[in-house]
């Protein structure tokens, strides 16, 4: 018998066990929402990215399911071949008008909208200049795309000035940041970055992905909040979080997008979304315009918050959005702190190396528009309790 070619994986599995950084998967057994159920346990849910409760709002639900008895269940086919219904052409007309922008063109994720996009627009003799905390299917876009890869230090504008004042005048440079960073909740420096690529004549790009239904005129993303419409070439936005169903975007030019639907691999080589996706995204839509005092009671809830947990004595970073970090350092202890939130009955996920910095790990809680004053009173509480039981506070 040949020796089993993957046995080195126990090792690697092993290994984490030993570093206490070994994950089970906790598994949902009820709705996504705030308050729900994980691994038999109720819990008061802060690890999702449901920032607007619309995984579970009536209006996306009759609307995917209309779609689906109207329309089926599948698109059964890519974009370029079969699978571009109508449903899914009106989604991104719509977005369009909701981003400002000339055109949109959906992709499967967030992920595959970044790596998609960035992959097909630079080739080996182009440069991106990145921030070091941007999305990873940033960086991976950026290594489909061969192009050289610069990183400047986390929202150092400097920093970025300085790699493209080194590079040739005629060299096409990507410039992209995230809009809000995914683990630490601050925002890119859009401003700054826009003025550099005016003045170096950049590709400017900003991943909204967590932006999108949370800042800016009914959820219209950094880009409004910033006041930078016209000055970003490429947004990308998910459909994943705030809105509740599934997808990324990207939102910029006609030109940007044609070139798209003809070069960029997840588009042409990936079945599109089945019709209650896209009929769920288009009612989202339809629910930022028309209820957005969602969004209200968001910022109301991640102000209460933030100002429960700086009043315990928690390290929360230099968030700015609903995302706040509990910064511990040690990856184990982070580890622990998510275990014993979780048989209190709070959901915060542990985040350790290599997702974030080794000495940074941490819990990340995120509000939404959809607790209740008692539930996150109730995670503070047990905040409190295991934070001081741990020594952390
Ligand atoms: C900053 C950022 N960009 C992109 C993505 C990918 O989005 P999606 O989950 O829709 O693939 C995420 C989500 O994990 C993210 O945090």
């Amino acid at each position: 018998m040949r020796a089993d070619p993957l046995g080195f994986l126990d090792a690697e599995l092993e290994a984490l066990k030993q570093q206490g950084l070994y994950r089970r998967l906790r598994v949902l057994e009820d709705e996504q929402k705030a308050k729900t159920t994980f691994d038999h346990r109720q819990v008061v849910n802060l690890s999702s990215n449901n920032y607007l409760g619309l995984t579970t709002h009536p209006t996306l639900r009759e609307r995917a399911l209309e779609a689906t008895r109207t329309l089926g269940v599948g698109s059964g086919s890519v974009r370029t071949i079969a699978g571009t219904m109508e449903i899914h052409m009106e989604l991104e007309r719509r977005l369009a008008e909701f981003k400002k922008t000339e055109a949109v063109v959906v992709f499967q994720s967030g992920f595959a909208a970044n790596a998609g996009t960035v992959a097909a627009l630079l080739t080996k003799d182009d440069v991106v200049v990145s921030d070091e905390l941007n999305h990873a299917s940033i960086i991976d876009g950026a290594r489909l795309s061969r192009a050289t890869v610069k990183v400047f230090s986390h929202k150092d504008v400097d920093g970025a000035r300085r790699i493209l004042r080194g590079l040739p005048a005629s060299q096409r440079t990507l410039l992209i940041t995230d809009g809000v960073f995914s683990m630490d909740g601050d925002l890119g420096a859009l401003p700054e970055l826009c003025a550099l690529a005016e003045e170096f004549g950049c590709i400017m790009m900003v991943d909204d992905a967590h932006a999108s239904g949370v800042f800016g005129k009914n959820g219209r993303g950094t880009i409004d909040l910033f006041n930078v419409h016209g000055r970003v070439d490429i947004q990308v936005g998910t459909l994943s979080k705030a809105f509740g169903a599934l997808g990324g975007y990207v939102a910029g030019s006609r030109a940007l997008v044609e070139f798209l639907y003809h070069r960029a691999r997840p588009f042409l080589f990936s079945t599109s979304h089945p019709p209650a996706v896209a009929a769920a995204c288009i009612a989202a839509l339809d629910v930022l315009m028309e209820e957005p005092q969602i969004i209200d009671r968001l910022w109301e809830n991640t102000r209460l918050f933030k100002a429960g947990l700086v009043g315990l004595g928690f390290n929360t970073g230099l968030s700015e959005s609903p995302i706040t970090p509990v910064i511990v350092g040690e990856g184990a202890l982070a580890m622990k702190l998510s275990d014993r939130l979780f048989e209190e009955g709070v959901f915060a996920q542990g985040i350790a190396f290599p997702t974030v910095a080794r000495d940074k790990a941490r819990v990340r809680t995120i509000v939404t528009a959809t607790h209740t004053r008692e539930e996150l009173q109730f995670a503070l509480d047990a905040f409190a309790k295991v934070g001081r039981e741990l020594g952390i506070i």
